[in-house]
């Protein structure tokens, strides 16, 4: 199997089903439950139809958190945007293709700020869009629903392309995570997992789950670990 076959499957939580007037004790929380990195779904109400956190809410949060910051830019004008989240402490700033007139240059100018690039798909957009950007990219993330809102079904219709970004990373050489985020849940992770996922973005499922958050994760991660080694 591929080198990145065998890569230790990434559990990120969302924060968006957290109690938002908590933040810092909710992050905390999640730290504490094992979680490799954490989501921030930044929505501006306009790409999306929702609108959440701005850069100020990440910064009061960063110093409650242990483990790295995401921020999942589904907004219009990300370029305008990057500054000002990766001074809240995100390390990691993703950006929407279908958000972006000149993507190449929005992802280099993401490392040029000094943090790590990546580039979300929404479920419609095919896997070439990234093609000539793999170079640029240090994730890629493939939308397992339509942005905007926690607690959707996860549509398997996209799994095919996750097959088809996993060869595209394993024959460029670069070293890309593939993280796919919307319905992740024990149920559904096994097949994103088999399709070549090594980062699993949780929310509603691992929020929810009666064995409570660290359960979640060590769950998540053991079934996305078995489903690659049978893949
Ligand atoms: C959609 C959001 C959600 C969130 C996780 O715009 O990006 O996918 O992170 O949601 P769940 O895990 O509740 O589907």
């Amino acid at each position: 199997m591929p080198e990145s076959s065998v890569r230790r499957p990434l559990v990120v939580p969302s924060v968006l089903p957290a109690d938002f007037a908590c933040l810092g004790a909710e992050v905390r929380d999640l730290c504490a439950a094992g979680a490799d990195r954490i989501q921030w779904d930044v929505m501006d109400g306009v790409f999306v139809p929702n609108l959440t956190f701005g850069p100020d809410v990440i910064a009061a949060a960063r110093s409650h958190s242990t483990v790295g910051f995401e921020a999942h830019l589904m907004v219009v004008n990300p370029g305008e945007l990057l500054a000002a989240y990766i001074d809240a402490g995100c390390e990691l700033i993703i950006v929407h293709a279908e958000a972006c007139t000149h993507l190449h240059r929005t992802l280099a100018r993401i490392r040029e700020l000094g943090a790590r690039s990546g580039v979300a798909l929404n479920p419609h957009t095919p896997a070439d869009v990234v093609a000539h950007v793999l170079a640029e990219t240090d994730l890629i993330l493939a939308m397992t629903v339509n942005p905007g809102f926690g607690g959707q079904a996860y549509i398997p219709a996209v799994e095919p392309k996750i097959a088809r970004l996993r060869r595209m990373i394993d024959d460029s050489g670069h070293a890309i995570e593939l993280e796919v985020d919307g319905g992740i849940t024990a149920a559904t992770i096994g097949g994103a997992a088999a399709a070549g996922a090594d980062v699993f973005i949780s929310g509603s499922w691992m929020y929810g789950c009666p064995e409570g958050k660290a359960a979640a994760v060590k769950r998540l991660r053991e079934t996305a670990h078995c489903a690659r080694e049978a893949a």
